[in-house]
């Protein structure tokens, strides 16, 4: 049996020239829809550029910065004019850091909440008029962290958790409007976000902090990268297949984990009413390695 035709209208997907929103694009885009690889800049293609030449598939790239808020509505209507309406929108363009609570600056939240949360706003704010016209999809990339609040990770913790919570407001209205809302929560993946070098700039800098700084990043070595309660980390690929078959969806959900490991860190969180079992699962981390429970 073969899987029926794509809907028609565009798909956009932004932050497509690397990562996750390079693999999704093209993953798409194999499955055959007509996907419109928004990129930061075009002169950052390199991770979308490799994925085209090894599948062969076709996308048309254009340039969006997602926190240029004036541009949206008119790229938004240009993509849907190009493709005979909108059919979608992945909403994947991100930015993430690390930092003690005390040394990062407001100025730092400020530039991760633009990306994290006021462009996906701005960004379905812009595309309701064509997904309302088509019965569409808007589905944003979130996280764990979207969830759990992570260890120095708090405005990004903070602004996945935003994102969140504006859409999961907002889905239910949608849906009556005839607009699918979702978010797709992914554990850690082998792509652009934690750097080492992150790392050890945060680690020199950490003045009190260091002591619980250096026990976290040990206990990550220990475990080789694999925190207790931590999901195992995915390649951009396969959360891209968890992307595409979302879409593929007569109903798709309004949260989406990207693994079984990753909806039971979640499903553990979401039934912690007063907060002790994600306290538990990231504080864990951040004292010593239990005798006898590293190999
Ligand atoms: N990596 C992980 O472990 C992980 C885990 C869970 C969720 N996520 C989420 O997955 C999504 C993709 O991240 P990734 O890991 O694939 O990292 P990535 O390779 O750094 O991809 C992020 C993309 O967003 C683009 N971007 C940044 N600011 C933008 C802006 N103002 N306008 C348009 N595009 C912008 C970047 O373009 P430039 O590089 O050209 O700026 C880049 O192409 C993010 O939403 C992230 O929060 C990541």
């Amino acid at each position: 049996m073969t899987a029926p035709p794509p809907p028609s209208g565009a798909v956009i997907v932004t932050g497509s020239g690397s990562g996750l929103g390079a693999s999704t694009a093209v993953a798409l885009a194999e499955r055959g829809y007509r996907v419109v690889a928004s990129v930061h800049s075009r002169d950052r293609t390199a991770g979308l550029d490799a994925l085209l030449a090894r599948s062969g598939a076709a996308v048309e790239v254009a340039e969006l910065d997602v926190t240029d808020h004036a541009a949206i509505p008119a790229f938004v209507a240009a993509a849907a004019a190009r493709h005979g309406g909108l059919h979608a929108v992945v909403s994947n363009a991100g930015v993430s850091g690390v930092d003690t609570f005390e040394n990062e600056d407001l100025a730092s939240y400020r530039r991760t909440f633009e990306v994290n949360v006021f462009g996906p706003v701005a960004l379905l704010k812009g595309s309701l008029p064509h997904l309302r016209a088509g019965g569409g999809r808007f589905v944003a990339v979130s996280s764990i962290a979207g969830v759990l609040g992570l260890p120095f990770q708090e405005s990004y913790s903070g602004s996945k958790f935003a994102l969140e919570g504006v859409l999961e407001a907002f889905a239910p209205v949608a849906r009556r409007v005839g607009v699918a809302v979702s978010v797709v929560e992914a554990g850690p993946m082998s792509t652009g976000a934690a750097r080492v070098a992150d790392w050890d700039r945060v680690l020199a800098g950490a003045g009190p902090y260091t002591k619980v700084l250096r026990r976290y990043l040990d206990n990550a070595i220990a475990w080789r990268a694999e925190l207790p309660g931590m999901p195992a980390t995915q390649t951009a690929a396969e959360v891209a297949a968890v992307i595409a078959d979302l879409l593929g969806r007569d109903d798709p959900p309004f949260r989406c984990q990207t693994a079984p490991d990753t909806r039971r860190l979640v499903a553990r969180k979401l039934a912690d009413l007063d907060g002790a079992a994600a306290g538990a699962v990231t504080g864990g981390w951040l004292d010593p390695v239990p005798f006898g429970t590293v190999e």
